[in-house]
């Protein structure tokens, strides 16, 4: 008997093992077809596969344990609805349709540096610029992306914002579906900053705007103010809608180098007429940006 109850667990085991084997190759295996550019939508699609896992495990304890197992089953449908419902509203944010993503070419592999190399034409400008075109500015929009996240900049976000509004510079913040890793992760930071709500807008609220606005801050920005994926048929984020800030009459690109965002492409915003790139870890050009501010005003 004892025999026979050890060769049932061992086979358990190994029954066990292989169903985390084949569900590791086809989770794989649905991932890897899709493209960088359509991560937001996987990572919303996957969230909603988690709460389905659930619903099966609570199928599977209700019984042994009823209870636990309809709490599971209502949990897991309640992550599923959810995570179906961000899936669709993140493919439609993304111009892009659920089966089209699911079966998309294969993740093309990018070098970082190849690609920070091909820029033949770009021009760069120093924050004490910046300072001196934000403060004869009328209208200023900041785009956060996900470098301000990455460098903690969003602090030094909210006092560029006051000093700016203390001089009587119009200042709103433009924010893109998916900027940043994880929906609503700019309105996060910047709400735990202090920004006013109503200064925060939606890509539909506000890209019609960019055309009457002075100055354009792009913090740590990249795939989502891509103008490639407007009218560029062969790039990978062909269909999603940017912020347009090119139509601005000036921006300034804050990031630390050419090197491209997540969706790792290519963008010409960097080498736009109007656009300059200012070099640096965001927080640090921030915080040197307004001293150039009480620089400029002490001064006056
Ligand atoms: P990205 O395109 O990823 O660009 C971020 C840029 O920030 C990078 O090019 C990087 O350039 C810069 N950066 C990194 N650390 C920095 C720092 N300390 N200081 C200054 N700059 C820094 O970000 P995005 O424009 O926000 O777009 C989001 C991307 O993530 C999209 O492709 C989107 O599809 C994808 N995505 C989004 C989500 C959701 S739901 N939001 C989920 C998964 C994927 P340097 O290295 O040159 O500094």
């Amino acid at each position: 008997l004892f025999a026979v109850g050890f060769t049932g667990i061992a086979a358990t085991t190994l029954g066990v093992i292989i169903l985390g084997v084949l569900a590791l190759v086809i989770g794989a295996l649905l991932v890897l077809p899709m493209s960088g550019g359509d991560m937001p939508v996987v990572v919303a699609l996957l969230n909603a596969y988690s709460g389905l896992a659930v619903v099966f495990v609570g199928f599977a304890m209700i019984g042994a344990i009823p209870i636990l197992g309809k709490v599971l089953i209502v949990v897991g449908a309640f992550v599923t609805a959810t995570g179906f419902v961000l899936t669709r509203l993140t493919s439609k944010a993304l111009n892009r349709s659920l089966l089209g993503v699911v079966s998309g070419g294969l993740t093309t592999r990018f070098d970082k540096l190849k690609l920070a190399a091909e820029y033949e034409y770009f021009r760069e400008a120093q924050p004490v610029d910046v300072a001196h075109a934000c403060r004869n500015a009328r209208e200023v929009i900041v785009v956060p992306g996900f470098g301000m996240a990455a460098s903690q900049a969003h602090h030094a976000v909210k006092d560029v914002y006051d000093t700016l509004s203390g001089i009587g510079v119009h200042v709103r913040f433009a924010i893109h579906p998916v900027a940043g890793r994880m929906p609503g992760h700019m309105n996060v930071l910047l709400a735990e900053a202090d920004i006013p709500y109503n200064r925060m807008f939606s890509l539909d609220e506000i890209n019609r705007d960019f055309v009457t606005t002075n100055v354009v801050l792009v913090i740590g920005g990249n795939d989502i103010v891509n103008p490639a994926a407007n009218d560029d048929q062969s790039s990978p984020l062909y269909g999603m809608q940017t912020l347009n800030v090119h139509e601005a009459h000036r921006v300034y690109v804050v990031k630390r180098s050419l090197a491209p965002g997540y969706a790792g492409v290519r963008n010409p915003l960097f080498e736009h007429e109007r656009t300059q790139m200012v070099f640096g870890d965001a927080r640090q050009v921030l915080n040197e940006l307004l001293k150039e501010l009480s620089r400029e005003e002490v001064m006056r």
